[in-house]
């Protein structure tokens, strides 16, 4: 339910627009009262009148509107709602947003919050696809805005594929996980996930076979548990989560320097799979290939960024938990991987190749910690990061209730 919480809901100008209606009802269904603000291409598509009437609220619409400047300030507006929701986010209004624009009400009331943003992106699959929009979205996400949306289908222009806008009540499925005081609210954690690349020359790099899936769910089960989470994450395959903000490294040093810059943390969850070694003598330009014989390639190795965070003095997380993928004595090995780097819990798995846990969707896992060591039976990746996550939840609440 969203008894009380107070949505402040910007409507972006596009044919979605009249989904932003709905959307209006359904919140006030769960609760919710909602402070509706239109962009002046938000007036193309659906009335000021029928909004207001709807929201039962004045419609916000202009910046220098002076009798809403005595009532409140849009930096107020802003702050006096416990979310803001954009629907339709716009390619126009994410642009801007990403950009930092303040250039008409709802991207002044945007930069000036201090209030999480929830996007429910609505546009012509061209325009979303494009790698400008794109490049909008991760810098947005990187920024801690939660999206929505949108979802496949077909589009009021008569193409198909991503564009249309998530539907009313998903949106407030969304704005209901995004204001829900989870176990873990408040709670920064810091996750690491994916491979790191180490470079050779400009265009080849060393890097191992793992898709960042383990990693990126627990990131998005601990945001769904209300934590704030910092995911330090390598060159993956899969999307990063939603919801949490995002620093992307290639190497295994700007993994260390990105964790360090990230603390202090409650907890930091180490699921990076990062190269041991890089070449000392990585090239500034393209090897060639020459008649006298092969490159030489020397090592250098890289720092254990677990380790260091695991045996920090002042600033090591409360809760370490690392991981280890062996292929044979899984159990026995990360026990002594557990003492050696100084973590608190292990996550162990085997990943020789006939388990298929290397880059599939399932996992065999034993979490050893102080107690001893539990085997927990096969399950996809997304439920093991679920569970972890609860007992994340499970040992913070011990220690500070
Ligand atoms: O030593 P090994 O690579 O098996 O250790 C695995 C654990 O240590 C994982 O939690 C991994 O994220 C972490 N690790 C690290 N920095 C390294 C190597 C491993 O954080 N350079």
């Amino acid at each position: 339910m969203l008894t009380g919480k107070r949505i402040l809901l910007i409507i972006g100008g596009g044919i979605a627009a009249y989904k932003a209606l709905e959307t209006i009802r359904r919140l006030q269904d769960a609760g919710a009262v909602v402070v509706p603000v239109l962009t002046r291409a938000g007036e193309e598509f659906v009335t000021p009148l029928s909004v207001s009437a709807l929201a039962g609220q004045k419609v916000y619409r202009d910046l220098f509107d002076l009798t809403d400047e005595a009532e409140m300030g849009h930096i107020e507006l802003s702050r006096a709602a416990d979310l803001l929701v954009v629907a339709p986010a716009t390619a126009d209004l994410m642009a801007k947003m990403a950009q930092g624009h303040a250039n008409d009400l709802a991207s002044t009331l945007l930069l000036a919050t201090d209030t999480q943003v929830l996007c429910a992106p609505a546009m012509n699959v061209r325009m979303w696809e494009h790698p400008a929009t794109q490049r909008n979205l991760a810098q947005l996400r990187a920024d801690g805005v939660r999206f929505i949306g949108p979802n496949e289908g077909g589009m009021a222009c008569g193409e198909f594929g991503p564009g249309r806008m998530a539907e009313p009540l998903e949106i407030v499925a969304a704005v209901q996980g995004a204001l829900s005081a989870g176990p873990l609210a408040g709670r920064h954690i810091l996750v690491t996930s994916g491979p790191t690349h180490e470079p050779i020359d400009p265009v080849r790099y060393i890097a191992n076979r793992s898709s960042g899936a383990q990693g990126t769910a627990i990131a998005r089960a601990l945001a769904a548990l209300g934590a704030d989470v910092s995911f330090v994450t390598g060159p993956a395959d899969v999307a990063p989560p939603e919801g949490v903000r995002i620093i992307r490294v290639e190497t295994a040093q700007q993994m260390l320097e990105a964790v360090e810059a990230a603390l202090p943390a409650e907890v930091g969850v180490f699921a990076a799979a990062v190269a041991d070694w890089r070449v000392a003598s990585a090239s500034d330009q393209k090897i060639k290939k020459t008649v006298d014989g092969l490159p030489h390639l020397e090592f250098a190795e890289n720092p254990d960024i677990l380790a260091t965070v695991a045996q920090m003095e002042g600033r090591r997380p409360p809760l370490v938990i690392g991981f280890a993928a062996e292929t044979q004595d899984v159990v026995a090995l990360a026990t002594s991987k557990r003492d050696r780097k100084g973590c608190d819990w292990i996550v162990a798995n085997d990943v020789s190749p006939a388990t298929g846990i290397m880059g599939g969707s399932e996992n065999a896992v034993h979490l050893i910690t102080d107690a001893g060591v539990e085997d927990w039976p096969r399950m996809g990746k997304n439920e093991v990061a679920v569970q972890l996550a609860d007992r994340i939840a499970a040992a913070l609440h011990a220690e500070r209730p």
